[in-house]
């Protein structure tokens, strides 16, 4: 315990730079504590965000989930799956889900490999590849339009709406208006293609199928609902992997032995990418606005009030995991909160490990030793999202 008052802002420099110091604080200190310039709680225990994750009676999900919505609220709570409660949430998540089952993904699998395998012949002729941008993003968006229905080819400008609407304010780390527009640019894409497909709906039953077609008390979405359902589908399928698989490049580079094992034994590499995930989790934080009254670690939380779960803090929670600093491919942990919990636990996790797999069996026997180009890499110090938005790295083929 430190006498120090705790000063714990998102959007502090300090805590951009590097939040661990601080979230070990507020875990030891202050595991329920008072944002005071946005009337918001921080949640940091592992505990505290599984049980509320999963709570529907005290908190909801229409005030957004994103640090835009509920901090700084500048970005509108456009319908979304993950801006609506049940009923309405279970009728949606339930008509889409199949599409993200893992019967589905292994379909996905076989086109996942040959992107891999073709994206690393590309790497070996240059003898360089970066991760995010000329891998990872082009693997999640491409699996994100056949997961979603919307046509591969429209991938790179995907990336480039998505990329521009997390583009940040580099003083303060926020949203900014191009942001915005960005976004405004990818709800009148998805708009266009929900026109294109009721106008010819195909029953594939993929979700812009499903969302074009289905009906909420008696009524079809509105375009601009079905366009913004489709929105986040996009957004939630291509951005955070390809950060997610940079950071493991990384770890990877870092802790030779534990490459070394995986190479000689790739039936560890999904233990290895979910411990990857556990160590450098780039989503800070997703919340919930708070719809009763109640009371946790002594303190009143209000009906109104915004409560964040800052994920990376949860993820290294010493008394969730033993040794939460170390990296450690072997340690299997019964339970993880790196895709949340509950009745909004992410759709697409069963495609981000199918992509961390097959991205990491084709990288990680081909690459050798290879050499991170960190001068080049340019890493995001936001307060909602961390990690690299591009990572170099230069190899010899083997
Ligand atoms: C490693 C990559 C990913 C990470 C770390 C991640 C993380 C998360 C987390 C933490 C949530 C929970 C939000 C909450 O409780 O408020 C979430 C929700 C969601 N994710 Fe992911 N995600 C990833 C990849 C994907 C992919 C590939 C897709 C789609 C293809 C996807 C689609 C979604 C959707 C639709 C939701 C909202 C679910 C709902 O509200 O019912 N995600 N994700």
């Amino acid at each position: 315990m430190s006498s120090t008052p705790i000063d714990y802002d998102p959007f502090a420099e300090a805590v951009r730079e590097d939040p661990h110091p601080y979230y070990r604080r507020l875990r030891a200190d202050a595991p329920a504590y008072y944002l005071e310039g946005y009337d918001a709680w921080a949640l940091s225990q592992f505990q505290d965000i599984w049980n509320a994750s999963s709570d529907t009676e005290h908190y909801t999900n229409t005030g957004g989930a994103a640090s835009a919505q509920l901090l700084t609220k500048d970005q509108p709570v456009d319908p979304m799956i993950n801006t609506i409660d049940p009923p309405e949430h279970t009728l949606l998540r339930t008509a889409i889900r199949r599409n993200f089952l893992p019967r589905n993904v292994a379909h996905l699998e076989g086109e996942a490999r040959k992107l891999c395998s073709r994206l690393l012949e590309e790497a070996k002729e240059r003898g360089g590849v970066d991760i995010v941008r000329e891998f990872g993003s082009r693997l999640s968006v491409t699996i994100a339009c056949l997961a979603i229905g919307l046509p591969v080819e429209d991938g790179p400008l995907l990336t480039k709406l998505v990329q521009g609407f997390f583009s940040h304010d580099p003083d303060t780390g926020g949203m900014t208006a191009e942001g915005m527009q960005y976004l405004g640019e990818l709800n009148t894409y998805c708009a266009d293609k929900i026109a294109e497909r009721r106008r010819n709906p195909n029953d594939s039953g993929d979700p812009l199928d499903t969302i074009a077609t289905m009906h909420y008390e008696g009524a079809p979405y509105a375009s601009a609902a079905a366009a913004t359902h489709i929105s986040m589908l996009v957004v939630g399928g291509s951005e955070t992997f390809p950060k997610v698989l940079a950071s493991t490049m990384v770890r990877m580079a870092e802790y030779r032995d534990q490459r070394n094992e995986i190479i000689a034994d790739p039936s560890l590499i999904p233990d290895a990418f979910d411990e990857a995930l556990r160590f450098d989790m780039p989503t800070q934080y997703l919340g919930r606005t708070v719809k009763k009254d109640h009371t946790l670690h002594g303190q009143t939380i209000r009906a109104g009030q915004t409560i964040i779960f800052l994920y990376p803090s949860a993820n290294r929670d010493e008394n969730e995991f033993a040794n939460p600093d170390t990296f450690d491919i072997h340690r299997k942990p019964p339970r993880l909160l790196s895709f949340g919990a509950g009745v909004h636990q992410c759709l697409g996790r069963h495609i981000a490990r199918m992509e961390g797999k097959v991205s990491l069996e084709t990288l990680l026997p081909a690459l050798g030793d290879y050499e991170i180009d960190f001068d080049n890499a340019v890493r995001l110090r936001t307060e909602f999202v961390q990690g690299y938005g591009s990572l170099p790295i230069h190899f010899t083929p083997l």
